[in-house]
């Protein structure tokens, strides 16, 4: 008898399965105070592929987000996803709310552009790390490739 070897989809449910191991992160959800000494938001991109789920749950002209994995999606024409971490570049909470193309965190009222990752209102200055993103079999993929 031989043993059948992991598939691609299997690996990747593993790779989604190991959560915040994949990101390295701990203990990111809460701010870590005010002023601008909070974590380094690039702690945040993943640094293995994460599977995303259906490339359907991001509407067109607007963005979702998987606050669990601490990332920001948007697809602000049909069939093109942008994809950033979604930890504030101010002090470090992780975003609370999407609106069609703009991201809230709501610790200190940052806003961003979910497009670019750019501020849109402070106090953060710095804008969200991009985050590489694919669509594979209609699932969205973000992460470094294989
Ligand atoms: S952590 Fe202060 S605005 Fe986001």
């Amino acid at each position: 008898m031989s043993t059948p070897s992991p598939g691609r989809r299997t690996v990747l449910r593993g790779a989604a399965l190991t959560g915040a191991a994949g990101f390295g992160l701990t203990g990111l959800t809460a701010c870590s105070g005010s002023g601008s000494g909070g974590r380094d938001p690039r702690q945040a991109v993943p640094t293995a592929p994460v599977d995303l789920g259906p490339a359907d749950d991001v509407p067109v002209g607007g963005s979702r987000l998987y606050r669990e994995r601490r990332l920001v999606v948007s697809q602000p024409t049909r069939g093109d996803f942008k994809a950033f971490g979604a930890v504030c570049t101010h002090a470090g909470c992780v975003l609370t709310s999407v609106k069609e193309l703009e991201g809230d965190c709501t610790c200190h009222g940052s806003r961003f552009d979910t497009t670019n990752g750019e501020v849109l209102t402070g106090p953060a200055n710095a804008p969200l790390p991009e985050v590489p993103i694919r669509v594979e079999g209609g699932r969205l993929i973000a992460g470094p490739g294989d």
